[in-house]
């Protein structure tokens, strides 16, 4: 089986250490994997460092590691690519400050995958503001199609599962068809409303005031509540997520479940076209499709608003940078 050609960018940072393992170990499967190192040249002796443990761990898997610190050498013909390498936030900070410090580097690492990724490219951004740096990789890379780039909500999505799991004893397995909407932001929206617990409905097991007061906000909140309590912002979780996502994205999700991924709108569910946001989607075979058909009652509606209107204001700000068109 040829390997699975993987770029990882920011391989040096927080997440990259946990990720890298992971998808060497076999994250992604028992398809051997080729490991891209992309980092900014002050960075490369660390990388270097983080090659040699991968080189360490003889992970049967690893056929083969290369480190760059230009991108159109760790795109080349690359399958997957994870864009992490990004700024974090700090507690002093919002994910608005963020646009700017990070949108450039999107533009740069958008036209090298459009000049050098492989055909089968798909494209998973981490690194935030996931959804809008998703946008601008996308629009800075026109020959590859728009439905191969996707932005990281699963790690709200496995937060979403993991409190509904502690409040109702269930284990997270037994839990289906829960969906976070919108932007991996604290507007995001978790929705219960076709969640399922051992085939009940969630809402039947959960009142309101605790969604509303508690789940909502916990899940919403719960990245400003890793850096405060780690003083660094999540790192194996997110890298937990990232293989969850692209391991679906690549695999399959399972009949009758969906997962929470941001992709980049058609219009379902009256999100503005070109957006990336997060939608309830089914993947199989590389291919990802919205659900639809899903009733939206008022409450979720004025939260879906909420947080795409936050991404219509992201979009607004990249065009005004100069990062995408207008
Ligand atoms: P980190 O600072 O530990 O590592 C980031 C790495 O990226 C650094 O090594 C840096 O040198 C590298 N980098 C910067 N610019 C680069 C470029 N142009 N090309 C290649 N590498 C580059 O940060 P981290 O904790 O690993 O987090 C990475 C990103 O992921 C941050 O933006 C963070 O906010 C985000 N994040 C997203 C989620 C999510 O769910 N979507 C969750 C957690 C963190
Ligand atoms: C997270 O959700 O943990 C990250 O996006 C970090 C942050 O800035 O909230």
């Amino acid at each position: 089986m040829s390997p699975l050609r993987i770029a990882v960018t920011g391989a040096a940072g927080q997440i990259g250490y946990s990720l890298l393992f992971r998808l060497a170990s076999g994250g992604l499967g028992d398809r051997p994997v080729e490991l891209r190192l992309l980092e900014v040249p002050s960075t490369l002796p660390k990388a270097e460092g983080v090659a040699m443990e991968l080189l360490d761990s003889a992970f049967p898997l690893l056929s083969g590691i290369e480190i760059a610190d230009d991108p159109r050498r760790a795109f080349d013909g690359a399958d997957l690519a994870l864009l992490v390498g990004a700024r974090p936030r700090t507690a002093d900070m919002n994910r608005g400050d963020l646009l700017s410090a990070n949108g450039a580097i999107f533009t740069e690492q958008g036209r090298a995958l459009n000049e050098a990724a492989g055909a089968d490219i798909r494209v998973l951004v981490t690194g935030n503001p996931a959804n809008t740096n998703a946008l601008v990789a996308r629009v800075n890379a026109p020959d590859i199609p728009a439905e191969r780039f996707s932005a990281l909500t699963r790690l709200d999505h496995n937060r979403a599962l993991a409190q509904l799991a502690l409040k109702t004893g269930a284990p997270v397995t037994e839990i289906d068809r829960l969906t976070v909407w919108g932007n991996h932001s604290a507007t995001q929206y978790a929705d219960l409303t076709h969640a399922r617990v051992r085939g009940q409905d969630a809402l039947d097991l959960v009142d309101r005031a605790w969604v509303v007061d508690d789940f909502l906000p916990t899940v919403a909140h719960r990245g400003t509540a890793v850096i405060q309590a780690r003083g660094a912002s999540s790192a194996a979780s997110a890298a937990s997520a990232t293989v969850d996502a692209a391991r679906d994205w690549l695999g399959g999700t399972p009949a009758g479940d969906w997962t929470s991924m941001a992709v980049v709108s058609d219009g379902s569910y009256g999100v503005a076209e070109g957006l990336v946001s997060s939608f309830p989607v089914t993947t199989s075979n590389g291919r990802w499709r919205i659900v639809e058909g899903l009733d939206i009652d008022p409450f979720s509606r004025e939260r879906i608003d909420a947080s795409v209107a936050e991404l219509a204001v992201e979009r607004d700000a990249v065009r005004q940078l100069g990062l995408i068109p207008s």
